[in-house]
This record gives structure tokens, C-alpha cells and sequence, in this order.
């Protein structure tokens, strides 16, 4: 096809990303930063356009340079954000709200929201980014940060660790159970709380360091600030498929929750249908394109249509289970 994704990075090694040519700035007026802090960082040291206006393939590669993301994870979740919160004709996304930087948005129910977009692929239950039912589903939070550090301080000895993560985690599940009534936590969403509580212990702690431990001012610098710490070094080598799933499974064995959501505050129900971790990533493949992605393109036509197609099927490609029947809605 036009867009394919880029392969991975053939150098693996830790080495300096904070570096002379990608120094921090301070995102400008019209600089969008957003929901996540690893893409925030990346656009606040130039490894993505510091716009916060980036293709998929700029993504991948920045994650891949900066943090040493694996191929298969980078592809699969910037594809996986692209679908429901990309422009599928400009090729271009925005890391945080809505922006007409984006180009001509397709006709509705279509949404091209950027990765501030609720529902679609950011969800509830964030480590700290509030529920979008209270308001604010991408800013920094104090208080929820707050509440980082003092569980990182009983259960990591001041260190967010394996162990920290997996009861901010739960933390933050019973939080959102208990207070917000909308409280969604049906995959992907519940696939991405769990790695993206991983990704701060494995991607935000300096290469040259194999504790897996993060310092919680350096924590702070990331999710707060989108600044890598002077002289970081990323992670020695890629971190992918194969590196996440033993922790994910990790933290979610620690509390284990079925997906389900909330109806009302407290009543949490059940949905059997949604395998959440077990059984690979199936379940959350064609339930993001045989019903997300079909509720926002009901009908699409020409360019748009094609290029749908081809971005549904680097996603299915990416995923790389191929026991798992590849769903085409929008026609081979
Ligand atoms: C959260 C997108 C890569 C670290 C998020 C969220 C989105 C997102 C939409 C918000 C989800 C939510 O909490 O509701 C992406 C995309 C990536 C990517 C499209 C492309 C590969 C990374 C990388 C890192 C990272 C490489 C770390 C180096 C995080 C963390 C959170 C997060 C720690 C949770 C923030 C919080 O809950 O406070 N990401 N991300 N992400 N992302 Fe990323
Ligand atoms: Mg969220």
C-alpha cells in the first residue's frame, strides 16, 4: 500500500536520546501535548514534530529512537490510536485534542478527535490523567500523582516498581468503580491500563540502570513535564510483545478484575463476552474494527474507504496472531 508502517530500529543498544539535537522545549501556544507522556516527551525533544501534529510512521519511529519501543507493540498501538483518532486522508494525527492541523475531517459520525478522544481508544481508570466523566481525561493531576508517589513510597521503597505499579493500578480501578458511574473497562481499554502502567518502569528508566525502578522525580519530569531527564539514556534493547505480556500478566494477577463497566457509582457489571488478557489480542483486533471502527465509518467511499482498508489490515498485521481471522468490513 501508500502508508506502510516502518520496520523496526536495527539498533537496539542504550545509548543518550536527551542529546544535543534533540533538546527539551517547552511546547509553544499552539503546541498540542495530550494523554500520553511518552508521545508528550517525544514531541517536546523534536523526536516527533513538537506541533504534536505526527503520521503513524513518525510515531513509530520516534518510540522505536527514544525509547526503544519494539516494532510489533509501536506498529500495533500507534495503529490502534490511528484508526479511531487519525486523519485516514492527510495520513495525520494529533497527540492530544481535536486540530483542523489535521486536514479536512470525513463526514460524520466520523470524529478524528486526536488521542484526547474518549472512548474510541483513551480510557478510564488513567495513572494520572483523571476520568473524562470528571472533566479532564488528559492533563497532568496532582492529586492522582500524589497518590503515585505515596504508593510507590509504601510498596517500592520510593521507587515505581513492578510492584508500586500493580497497586496504583488497582488503585485507580477502585477509584473510578467507586466514583464514576461511567466507568468503562472493556478492552482495549482494559488491555492498555495494564501496559500502560508497565511502560513507566521499562521505557522511563535510564538504559544504563537495569533495576527497573523509576526514581519518582524522574517520573514526575515524564508524566508532568514531558522532559527526559539530563543525559538519559534509553532502555537497553526493545521492549515489545514478548517483554510486555510476562508483566502485564504480572500486574493483573496482583487484583484481578473481569472487564466490565460501571452502571451507576459501585455497580460494576460484568462483560463475559470481553476475554480481556487471555487470549491474545483477538477479542480487542476485531472489536476495534468490526464495531469501533465501523461505528465511525458506516459507509466510506473512494480514497477513504482504501485507505481504511490498508490501515485496518497494518493493524491486523501488527497484532501477528494469525490464528485470529482477519475481519474485513470495509471489503478486501
Ligand atoms: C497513555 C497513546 C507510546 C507511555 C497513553 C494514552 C494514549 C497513548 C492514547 C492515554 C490512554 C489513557 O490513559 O486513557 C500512545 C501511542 C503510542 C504510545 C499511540 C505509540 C506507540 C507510548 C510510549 C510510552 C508511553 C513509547 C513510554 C515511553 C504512556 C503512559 C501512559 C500512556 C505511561 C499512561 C499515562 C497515565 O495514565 O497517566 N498513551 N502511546 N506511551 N502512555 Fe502512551
Ligand atoms: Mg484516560
Amino acid at each position: 500500500g501508500a502508508h506502510p508502517p516502518p520496520g523496526p530500529d536495527p539498533d537496539t543498544s542504550p545509548r543518550l536520546v536527551n542529546d544535543a539535537a534533540h533538546p527539551y522545549r517547552a511546547p509553544g501556544p499552539n503546541d498540542i501535548r495530550g494523554p500520553c507522556p511518552g508521545l508528550n516527551t517525544l514531541a517536546s525533544h523534536g523526536y516527533l514534530n513538537r506541533s504534536g501534529i505526527a503520521t503513524p510512521q513518525e510515531i513509530v519511529n520516534a518510540v522505536q529512537k527514544g525509547f526503544n519501543m519494539g516494532n510489533d507493540l509501536a506498529v500495533f498501538v500507534a495503529w490502534g490510536a490511528f484508526l479511531v483518532d487519525g486523519n485516514h486522508l492527510t495520513n495525520l494525527m494529533s497527540i492530544g485534542e481535536k486540530s483542523s492541523a489535521t486536514g479536512i475531517d470525513p463526514p460524520p459520525p466520523a470524529i478524528v478527535g486526536g488521542l484526547n478522544t474518549h472512548k474510541v481508544f483513551e480510557g478510564d481508570a488513567s495513572t494520572t490523567r483523571g476520568d473524562f466523566y470528571f472533566g479532564d481525561n488528559h492533563s497532568f493531576n496532582e492529586t492522582l500523582f500524589d497518590q503515585l508517589v505515596n504508593t510507590s513510597n509504601v510498596y517500592g521503597g520510593g521507587y515505581y516498581d513492578a510492584a508500586a505499579a500493580a497497586e496504583v493500578r488497582w488503585n485507580r480501578i477502585l477509584d473510578s468503580k467507586a466514583r464514576n458511574p461511567t466507568f468503562d473497562f472493556t478492552s482495549p481499554r482494559y488491555v492498555t491500563a495494564y501496559a500502560e502502567s508497565v511502560f513507566p518502569f521499562r521505557f522511563f528508566v535510564d538504559g544504563r540502570n537495569q533495576s527497573g525502578a523509576l526514581d519518582l522525580i524522574t517520573a514526575r519530569g515524564f508524566y508532568q513535564r514531558s522532559q527526559f531527564p539530563t543525559g538519559f539514556y534509553r532502555r537497553n534493547g526493545s521492549f515489545g510483545f514478548n517483554e510486555i505480556g510476562p508483566d502485564v500478566d504480572a500486574l493483573a494477577e496482583a487484583h484481578p478484575i473481569a472487564p466490565g463497566h460501571n452502571e451507576g457509582v459501585g455497580n460494576y457489571v460484568l462483560n463475559p463476552e470481553d476475554p480481556g488478557l487471555s487470549n491474545g489480542l483477538c477479542f480487542l483486533y476485531t472489536k476495534h474494527i468490526n464495531t469501533t471502527l465501523t461505528s465511525l465509518y458506516p459507509n466510506p467511499q473512494g480514497p477513504l474507504r482504501e485507505a481504511l482498508k490498508e490501515n485496518a489490515a497494518t493493524f491486523y498485521t501488527a497484532m501477528g496472531d494469525s490464528s485470529c481471522p482477519q475481519v474485513f468490513p470495509f471489503g478486501r
